[in-house]
């Protein structure tokens, strides 16, 4: 696939500088059409018989496997999810951690992580987002370490897997920034999560939760995928692997939907992306304050003077689509495999 016929599958790039993707990634022509496909076959043939259950449930099957092989895991490591912050919410109940516990965590995270982290009842410690602060963070009584792979505010990069060889503490990553923009993988962790609707650019309320030992996390908002066979006391035989996890259902749409997106990558995926943030942060770096952290990735943020609400709304009025990060006085572009130089000339002309 060429670059030229890469940006052909996404119509909103016709006509938008589409920058967006740390948000929701741009929607790709084959996963409307499989989303609209799938509405259309329910529509039609009903939600019912044995044929439609046993569909979706190898669909569901073949899409752990996908997101296994993206992620460097085997596919009953996999288990669906509607999102991070509800993977992230698997993990921070299914660890049992008590008062007195405590779980380092960095001034950069998102809602989606802090969250789940706030309504444990374990101590949270808030690091610097740099490895050395996070490790003098850890002391004996730390149960976890929880942080991006990489950071939503200036898209830096956090070693996780290093950090979890040299503290031996388990370590949830979110992946939300960095599934599907830089090469992630679960390799040397214990969780990982997966948003499907940003740089992996799938259907809305998608994502996976990727968990090395599934047998030692406790499952404790069980749902009707969560077991083979029930009693009346509601007693239960778990699924095997990670897919006891999975809080509910999804239609054959959004499941062919998020297959189709995985499919789209094209080989050049990863250095197209990164040569593209780097060509972002070449053409901003003489008119605004960049932030540049160590190990960049595809979010290029930067500050500005002005409020950056109102930045992004001046940007967003000329077709160009960035977001701003409350409280931080910055605004981000999120830079794709799919992204032109031309949308990069738009978004500096636009700035300036
Ligand atoms: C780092 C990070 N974590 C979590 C989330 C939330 O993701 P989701 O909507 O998939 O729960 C976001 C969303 O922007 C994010 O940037």
């Amino acid at each position: 696939m060429t670059f030229e016929e890469a940006r052909a599958l996404f119509p909103v790039l016709e006509r938008i500088a589409y920058l967006n993707a740390g948000t929701f990634g741009p929607l790709a022509r084959p996963v409307a059409d499989a989303l609209a496909a799938g509405l259309e076959r329910d529509l039609y043939e009903g939600r019912s018989g044995r044929p439609y259950f046993e569909a979706t449930m190898e669909l569901r099957d073949e899409l752990r496997g996908a997101l296994a092989d993206l992620v460097g895991a085997e596919r009953d490591q996999v288990a669906l999810t509607s999102s991070t912050t509800d993977a992230c919410g698997i993990v921070l109940r299914g660890l049992e951690l008590a008062p007195g516990d405590e779980i380092v965590t960095t001034t950069d995270e998102h809602f989606g992580l802090l969250g789940p982290l706030g309504a444990s009842p374990a101590d949270v410690v808030v690091a610097a987002p740099d490895p050395d602060a996070i490790l003098a963070a850890v002391t004996p009584r730390t149960r976890l370490i929880a942080t991006s792979q990489v950071l939503w505010t200036t898209g830096a990069t956090l070693p996780l897997a290093e950090l979890r060889a040299a503290t031996g503490v388990p370590v949830l990553a979110d992946g939300a920034q960095s599934v599907g923009a830089v090469p992630a993988t679960v390799d040397g962790l214990d969780f990982l999560t997966v948003s499907g609707q940003k740089w992996l650019c799938g259907p809305d309320s998608t994502g996976a939760l990727v968990i090395a030992d599934p047998e030692r996390l406790r499952l404790v908002s069980p749902s009707f995928l969560a077991q083979r066979r029930h009693e009346p006391d509601g007693a239960y035989e778990p699924t095997p692997g990670a897919r006891r996890f999975e809080p509910g259902w999804w239609s054959q749409g959004a499941l062919r939907a998020l297959l189709a997106a995985l499919e789209l990558r094209p080989t050049w995926w990863h250095e197209r992306a990164a040569a593209a943030a780097e060509r972002c942060r070449a053409l901003l770096g003489t008119l605004v304050e960049l932030v540049v952290p160590e190990t960049p990735s595809t979010l290029v943020a930067f500050r500005v003077e002005d409020d950056p609400v109102a930045v992004v709304a001046r940007l967003h009025e000329a077709d160009v689509h960035v977001r701003e990060i409350p409280g931080r006085g910055l605004v981000r572009v999120s830079c794709g495999w799919w992204t032109s130089d031309e949308d990069l000339e738009r978004l500096a002309a636009t700035l300036h």
